[in-house]
């Protein structure tokens, strides 16, 4: 007789595959752990084995590499190079490989390609059916056509029928990743046919959220539609700002009224120096790339892209008002991930902003808490400070590119290191009040007020 094992939660426990231990398959190779399955990620990085064996992540992420580590102790979670018998011996594959950038815009598919060509070789040597899921972002159509003709192809099985094929796009947020994947604002489900649907809402079942059930297709493009809009968003949101400090309005008032309006909402809109990371400007790319084979312009698309990529340059109009000019000015940048609390520099806008005031003649130090070692492989010749008091030391002025928890309590100590306490918030996560009463001056993304620092208590040589 079969032995099913149960996890202790009332539903069977199962044999479970991710390939691709990057941020999106660690975070669902830990949920599926955490929902009581047994786990093997499969990798083809060496190093990234033998990190996520040893219970670690190979990034920034502290309450996912906490719970890794519980899941790998207890030996529910393990990691190996052999990704055919890693999928032989499981019932569901979920695929969790890059999908990069090429240079027209469209997605690189050929990690996908490989992933897919050996799926297909362990389903060729496999019993009984399985289910692969597609988690990586790709473009409409990705599963049905590429996806489907290697699987089978490779496999001599028929999709539907042998084995179950679904599209499960993630929407989780590097940060909180585990927490995003544990609690997603929804669950969407898109499939080949009725039994993989079904498999899938059963693995799923002990987590709370809507399920949106439907085809490969839709699935995929739910995820462009997503991420595009949340682009759009904080473009909006960049555009309304850059806008209000022209007019001497500040925007924070403005956009938190705005987002008051139910129809609106609050979340993403908080204005900065662009969107980066590894999902939202990849994605809008390729959703413009494919619209523009498909006849279509997608003009928006292209006025989010352009305003993006424009935007640190208002980091340096801001130093201009403050300076005069930048040229043979010191420059502290401060945060060189894409967003604060990451190690990720993927798509950083500190590469744009740092390249412009190189390019203004301004002498630049930059420091980021966790970000150090990869930005340092992506600009190598530029100063790096070892903490944020030797960046500030002797700087003319400080621009802060990504919200990290240590800039905001940036004060008075600080400032008096600067050869001039000039602060540029590049994602207004400072209170001007507090910046200028610390004796300072403050300069902020959509800040459309002059600012003086308060002598009345005391500049830095008192
Ligand atoms: C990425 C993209 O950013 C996201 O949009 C997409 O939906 C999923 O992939 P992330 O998890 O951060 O997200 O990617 P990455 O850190 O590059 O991890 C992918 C992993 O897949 C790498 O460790 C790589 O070695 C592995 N991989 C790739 C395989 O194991 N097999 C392959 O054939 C190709
Ligand atoms: C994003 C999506 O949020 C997530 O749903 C998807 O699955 C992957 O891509 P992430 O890449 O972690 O997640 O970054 P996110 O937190 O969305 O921030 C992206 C960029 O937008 C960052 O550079 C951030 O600084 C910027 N941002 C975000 C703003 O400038 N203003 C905001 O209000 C929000």
């Amino acid at each position: 007789m079969k032995r099913v094992i149960t996890s202790g939660r009332g539903f069977a426990s199962m044999r479970i595959c991710v390939i691709g231990a990057g941020y999106v398959g660690l975070a669902t190779a830990v949920m599926f752990g955490k929902l009581g399955h047994r786990v093997a990620c499969a990798d083809v990085d060496n190093h990234r084995v033998r990190e996520v064996n040893a219970g670690r992540a190979p990034f920034y992420e502290p309450p996912l590499e906490k719970e890794l580590g519980r899941l790998v102790r207890s030996g529910a979670l393990t990691a190996s190079k052999n990704v055919i018998r890693s999928v032989a011996d499981s019932k569901c594959t979920f695929i969790c490989v890059q999908t990069p950038s090429l240079a027209s815009g469209r997605i690189d598919v050929r990690p996908l390609k490989a992933a897919c060509r050996t799926v297909a070789k362990a389903l060729s040597r496999s019993e009984g059916y399985k289910l692969v899921a597609i988690r990586s972002t790709v473009i409409p159509s990705t599963t049905d056509t590429i996806v489907r003709q290697i699987l089978e192809e490779g496999s001599g099985k028929s999709a539907g029928k042998d084995f179950g094929l679904c599209a499960n796009p993630e929407f989780l947020q590097e940060g909180s990743a585990l927490r995003d994947s544990m609690e997603p604002s929804r669950i969407v489900i898109g499939a080949s046919d009725k039994r993989a649907s079904d498999t899938l809402m059963k693995l799923y079942a002990p987590i709370k959220a809507d399920r949106v059930r439907t085809d490969l297709r839709t699935a995929e493009m739910i995820k462009y539609a997503s991420n595009a809009f949340l682009a759009t968003k904080i473009t909006y949101a960049n555009e309304m700002a850059n806008l209000c400090r022209r007019l001497g309005i500040d925007s924070e008032e403005v956009l938190g009224a705005t987002g008051k309006d139910p129809r609106i909402g609050p979340l993403f809109l908080r204005p900065g120096l662009g969107f980066g990371g590894s999902c939202l400007p990849k994605d809008v790319k390729a959703l413009r790339h494919m619209s523009r084979a498909l006849g279509y312009p997608a003009r928006l698309l292209s006025a989010v892209l352009d305003i993006n990529d424009l935007q640190p340059l208002e980091a340096l109009l801001l130093l201009n008002d403050a300076l005069g000019s930048i040229k043979g000015k010191r420059i502290a940048v401060l945060g060189l991930s894409f967003k604060g609390g990451v190690d990720d520099v993927r798509e950083t806008r500190a590469v744009i902003l740092i390249t412009e005031l190189l390019a203004g003649g301004a002498d630049v130090i930059a420091f980021d808490p966790m970000a150090m070692s990869s930005f340092i492989e992506i600009m190598p010749t530029i100063s790096f400070a070892s903490s944020i008091d030797e960046a500030l030391t002797d700087s003319d002025a400080c621009v802060i590119q990504a919200d990290w928890a240590e800039f905001r309590k940036l004060g008075r100590k600080e400032f008096c290191r600067m050869r001039q306490p000039i602060v540029v918030d590049g994602r207004r996560c400072l209170d001007p009040e507090r910046v200028e009463k610390d004796g300072a001056r403050y300069f902020g993304i959509g800040y459309g007020h002059a600012s003086e620092p308060d002598e009345s208590l005391g500049g830095c040589k008192s």
